[in-house]
């Protein structure tokens, strides 16, 4: 269903030269209907550069990437129109995806826009019910609901033009270590319900784990392994992948209740986490510090 064929991409290699970023080299792999599909790597590896290339937000250098067997590298936007219908995308950070300015209701059936869909508002109801939000917080504005209903919102209006394809750049990585198991069973039920074909990123293996089936593992640009999820997490063959299994905050262990300090000593005997912390303790991506505040999601 998406193929991805001897992809590269190299960043800052336009007219004004400079430092280039070869930030994916050579990346091979395919995606069949109705599969949950994991991509884990550190940050920096390339998984963002990856999903904007399947998601036709950007184009590789060389390569091609395909959906059901068209080609989404070199398409215009209007040509695109067939794939946004059918792949959409849930990125890492709710506030910065979603705009303050408009309501939930606008929010949701924003994508329905254009597709002469017969009850944008009947539409919003159920996804809004589909995602476990109340009927009321279609009138309200982003920045009125949590971190974790914020998720919900943007998985709502993923939803909405009824893709077959639902992509998630780290979806739980921004939020509370409390709100993320329940969001990754939202989307793991979602999945299920709607019979969706899933890609999944993240930098934690552990999480990956819970919802897919297949993982490719990227480090520096490069897959260094494919197989199922259980065989990556239990082989540990590379060195790289049992570093990520061994990369601490994971989502079981910060659930178990295990104290930062503990973690940050793990980590130290298990050679350093991929996902280097901040001084203050938060992730650089900006997800909050293992035993912070639990989130006020009910
Ligand atoms: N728009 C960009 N311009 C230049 N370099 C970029 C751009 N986006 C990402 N990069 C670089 O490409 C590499 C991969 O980044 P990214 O795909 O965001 O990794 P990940 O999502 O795994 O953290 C990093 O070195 C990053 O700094
Ligand atoms: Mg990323």
């Amino acid at each position: 269903m998406i193929e991805v064929d001897d992809v590269h991409r190299v960043y800052g290699s336009g007219r004004f030269g400079g430092r280039t970023v070869h930030a994916l080299r050579g990346v091979s792999f395919a995606v069949e209907r109705g599969e949950r599909f994991g991509i884990v790597g550190e940050s920096g590896s390339g998984k963002s550069t990856l999903i904007r290339l399947l998601a036709g937000l950007d184009r590789p250098t060389s390569g091609m990437v395909r959906f059901d067997g068209r080609e989404v590298s070199g398409r215009s936007e209007r040509q695109l129109r067939f794939l946004r219908e059918q792949l959409q995308v849930v990125f890492q950070d709710p506030m910065s995806s979603l705009d303050p300015r408009m309501n939930v209701r606008q929010i949701v059936s924003e994508p329905l826009i254009g597709t002469r869909h017969p009850d944008p508002v009947g539409r919003v109801r159920e996804l809004l019910a589909a995602v476990g939000l109340e009927a009321g917080a279609a009138d309200r504005y982003p920045h009125q609901f949590s971190g974790g209903q914020r998720q919900r919102i943007s998985i709502a209006r993923a939803l909405a033009p009824q893709p077959s394809v639902l992509i998630a750049d780290e979806p739980v990585s921004a939020l509370d270590v409390s709100v993320r198991a329940q969001i990754l069973n939202l989307l793991a039920d979602l999945v299920d319900e709607f019979a969706l074909t899933m890609v999944f990123v993240s930098h934690d293996l552990s999480v990956v784990r819970r919802v897919c089936d297949r993982v490719a593992v990227l480090r520096d640009g490069e897959l260094v392994e494919v197989g199922t999820t259980e065989q990556v997490y239990s082989d540990r063959a590379q060195p790289y992948t049992r570093q990520l299994v061994a990369a601490i905050p994971t989502i079981e262990r910060a659930l178990a209740g295990v104290d930062a300090e503990q973690l940050a000593g793990q980590v130290a005997a298990a050679g350093g986490a991929p996902e280097k912390s901040a001084p203050d303790g938060s992730a650089p991506d900006g997800s909050a510090p293992v035993g912070a505040r639990k989130d006020e999601e009910g």
